[in-house]
């Protein structure tokens, strides 16, 4: 998917804010071999690396725009690859994701995959936006139905493959993990107006549609705008935003 780092970045406060709860959940040890999942643009991996003395930190990305702007991030314990997060390989004993599990499919699935590439002793920290009920995603999903978007789009709609918090306990459970922590939390966001629900909408949730729409992204964006302004007439918008956090040891 052709993400756009610029984009992404415009509420790099408000995305970052999560981050800190998960590193807070990683229990920091030496000489780690850690792996971070959809590590984007690199700079929160830094950050992770940074809290790891002397471990080999590897940021897994598909997006080669964000793998550009992550290279400049590369330190001697710290590189960038190009890779798919579900069909993960080798051995680890960090695997650290901060939202980007939610673009793979079959949670049930990939997670006791991933649980299964950590040592003994190993560590899985996750977080994934579980937002996909409020308004903002409604909006776009009807747009995305109406019938000249429903044609391009070839009747295509994405929708979230993030579990409840019950489900990510029990599956962790099952792969016989132990010190488990799951919850969900609200950021409270408060942006501009309905125009920057938007703006941040089209960072994330919108990239699949965007890439299939080619020249009638604006209008779709346009529609959607139109949409958004009159279910959040506010300035400032109140945008409270639900994320999974979830963390858990295989033993020794
Ligand atoms: C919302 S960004 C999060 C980036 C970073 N972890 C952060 O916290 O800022 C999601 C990232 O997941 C990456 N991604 C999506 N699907 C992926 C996959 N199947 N394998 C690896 N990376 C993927 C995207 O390219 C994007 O960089």
């Amino acid at each position: 998917m052709p993400w756009n780092p610029d984009l992404y970045h415009k509420f790099q406060s408000e995305r970052s804010a999560p981050f800190y709860d998960l590193l807070a959940l990683v229990e920091a040890r030496a000489n780690l071999e850690v792996v971070d999942l959809g590590c984007g643009t690199g700079e929160l991996t830094r950050q992770l690396a940074d809290r790891l003395p002397n471990s080999r930190v590897t940021g897994l990305d598909s997006s080669p725009q964000m793998l550009d702007k992550a290279a400049s991030f590369t330190t001697p314990g710290l590189v960038f690859q190009p890779g798919d997060q579900s069909t993960l390989t080798g051995k680890w004993d960090l695997i650290f994701s901060n939202a980007a599990l939610q673009w793979s499919e079959n949670h049930a699935e990939l997670i006791p995959y991933l649980f299964d590439k950590l040592n003994p002793g190993g560590q899985i920290a996750v977080q994934v936006p579980s937002n996909h009920n409020h308004i903002s995603h409604q909006i776009y999903r009807e747009t995305a139905e109406e019938d000249m978007f429903k044609f391009i789009l070839q009747g295509f709609q994405r929708y979230s493959p993030v579990l409840t918090i019950d489900n990510y306990a029990r599956i962790l459970f099952d792969c016989g993990a132990e010190r488990i922590v799951v919850f969900e939390k609200i950021y409270p966001h408060v942006l501009e107006n309905a125009d920057a629900v938007v703006d941040w909408l089209s960072g994330t949730a919108l990239v699949p549609y965007f890439e299939r729409l080619g020249n009638y992204k604006d209008e779709f964006v346009k529609s959607i705008r139109e949409k958004m302004r009159a279910a959040m007439p506010d300035s400032p918008v109140f945008y409270p935003f639900r994320r999974i956090l979830f963390s858990a040891r295989k033993p020794r």
